[in-house]
């Protein structure tokens, strides 16, 4: 009897698994109706009564072992298997919240789209730019307060090489590339050295305007732009055009709309004029033609220029710009995708 505690003892010591079932085989071998551990108990009964002192308490201490190995075996095996126990395959699925889009993304889709309806294409163009594209080819002239240190962001101190302060760059990469008839449409980001406040930011988006053919006149422009300003104000908008000037324009414009939170009686977002200004515009000046190789005699052509910030404000009343930029969530939450 002896002989076969030992090697009870042994086995149980050695004995493991990451099983359930195997376990479950291992307590029946030892406890079930014929298991190992139980027949010895029932030989016990019959042995003499002397010989009971030296048996009963090493076959104690087995059974001991024996049921806290398969207790211990047993929680370790249930600590892994609740992690499988805890997902019920069957249920469905919980949603994937996805986000909305950026209000500025919105609206220069919507620019995008209203202007598309009219047979103008996108193009696009470098963020970092030359002097060439931003300004002399649009006419600046050489002492012109735009190519100031103060207004513009030039990179390693060239003064050839800077951020683009206008998407009005792009009209001139176009028409250096392509023979008119032009009709094209450029967003993008701009940036201008400027202290950053509750209506002006330093880095901003444009969306400019171009249209080049034969006989392109400012009724074209304006119709254009009144088409644009009902499409994206509503209906009832209207549009009033101030001169202005641009050096690459001539004669240069700037568009109010119609105040969209008054419709024009006058009230705190409109400074109660019950105008708001949206855009830049005018006919492509003559000299900017030349400069890109266009001639100016059988072409002419319209260009405009708007801020994207800007309509995002006015169309959602927003009153501080710096919200678009600072991707509050909880700001961000408030816009439902439209486009
Ligand atoms: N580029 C001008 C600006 O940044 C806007 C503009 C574009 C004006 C095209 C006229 C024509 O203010």
């Amino acid at each position: 009897m002896n002989d076969r505690i030992n090697q009870l003892t042994a086995e149980v010591a050695s004995f493991t698994t990451d099983n359930p079932a195997k376990l479950e085989e291992f307590r029946i071998s030892l406890f079930g109706k014929k298991g190992s551990i139980t027949l010895l108990f029932e030989e016990f009964k019959n042995i003499p009564p002397q010989e009971k002192r030296l048996f009963g308490q090493p076959l104690n201490v087995l059974k001991n072992n024996a049921l806290e190995k398969i207790k211990a075996l047993s929680d370790t095996l249930q600590k892994t298997h609740t992690v499988d126990a805890g997902i019920d395959y069957s249920l469905p699925g919980s949603p994937l919240i996805s986000g909305t889009r950026h209000p500025v993304s919105m609206v220069k889709n919507q620019i995008c789209e209203i202007f598309k309806r009219l047979g103008f294409v996108i193009s696009t163009g470098p963020e970092i730019e030359d002097d060439w594209h931003v300004f002399s080819a649009l006419n600046f002239p050489p002492e012109h307060p735009a190519r100031d240190m103060q207004d513009t962001f030039f990179l390693n101190q060239n003064p050839d090489i800077l951020l683009r302060t206008h998407t009005s760059s792009v009209q001139v990469r176009v028409m250096e590339h392509q023979k008119p008839p032009i009709r094209t449409i450029s967003p993008g980001r701009v940036f201008r050295n400027e202290a950053i406040s509750a209506r002006s930011h330093c880095i901003f988006h444009q969306v400019e305007g171009l249209y080049i053919d034969k006989n392109v006149s400012f009724a074209d422009l304006r119709q254009t732009l009144f088409f644009f300003a009902q499409e994206m104000f509503g209906r009832d908008t209207k549009i009033r055009l101030r001169p202005s000037y641009f050096p690459f324009t001539e004669p240069s414009a700037e568009m109010d709309v119609s105040c969209s939170l008054c419709g024009g009686k006058g009230c705190t977002l409109c400074k109660h004029t019950g105008w708001l200004e949206i855009l830049g515009c005018g006919m492509v000046d003559p000299n900017v033609l030349d400069s890109v190789g266009i001639n100016s005699q059988e072409y002419t052509g319209f260009a405009f220029g708007m801020g994207i910030e800007r309509i995002a404000l006015l169309k959602y009343g927003i009153r501080d710009i710096r919200l678009l930029f600072e991707n509050d969530v909880r700001f961000l939450k408030q816009f439902e995708p439209t486009v």
